[in-house]
């Protein structure tokens, strides 16, 4: 399943793809999807929506979604491996979120559940966290690997 970048054209089918699965969408606007991944299938339709919010100094990951009928394919895996990839291109070294209905997944994916006080301020401080989600709904973060750095030959190390 090709996965690409958002465009201002997506705005719809991601809020569409979002309410469908019970995700807030309200907050989803034009200059948040630039920070956004999709899914698209053959007919042009976004089965799959992830993205990043830059909070500061910190990255929220949210808004991951994919259609039912296109699930345990491993779409949601790829859109969060290149999420992920793209904190690290920014030298973020950490990603939260927060989920009322996905923390096995995340799990699976190498998240952990912490208590919402290990937050950043300006994540926790967030519409997201303040507001959209049940108190109840868990807190997660990923510490991810540093970017590799190029050797004195300018070459990138291959791990
Ligand atoms: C959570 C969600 C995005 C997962 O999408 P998906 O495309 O089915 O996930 P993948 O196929 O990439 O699954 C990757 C791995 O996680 C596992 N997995 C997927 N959903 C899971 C779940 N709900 N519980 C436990 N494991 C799960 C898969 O079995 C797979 O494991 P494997 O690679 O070791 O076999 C999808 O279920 C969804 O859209 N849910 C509704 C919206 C939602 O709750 N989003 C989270 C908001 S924060």
């Amino acid at each position: 399943m090709p996965i690409r970048k958002a465009v201002a054209a997506d705005l719809t089918g991601i809020q569409n793809l979002l309410l469908a699965n019970g995700l807030p969408a309200q907050d989803v606007s034009g200059a948040l999807i630039e920070g956004f991944l999709v899914a698209e299938d053959a007919r042009g339709t976004i089965v799959g929506s992830g993205g990043l919010e830059q909070l500061g100094s910190s990255v929220l990951l949210r808004s991951l979604a994919v259609t039912p009928e296109l699930r345990g394919t491993g779409i949601a895996r790829e859109l969060v491996a290149q999420l992920e990839c793209h904190a690290r291109s920014l030298g973020r070294q950490e990603i939260w979120l927060l989920t009322a209905t996905a923390e096995r997944f995340f799990e699976r994916v190498g998240y952990e559940r912490v208590s919402r006080d290990e937050a950043p301020r300006e994540v926790r401080l967030c519409r997201q966290f303040a507001a959209l989600c049940p108190a109840t709904a868990a807190c997660m973060r990923k510490r991810l690997p540093p970017n590799p750095l190029p050797d004195a030959d300018g070459r990138l190390e291959s791990s």
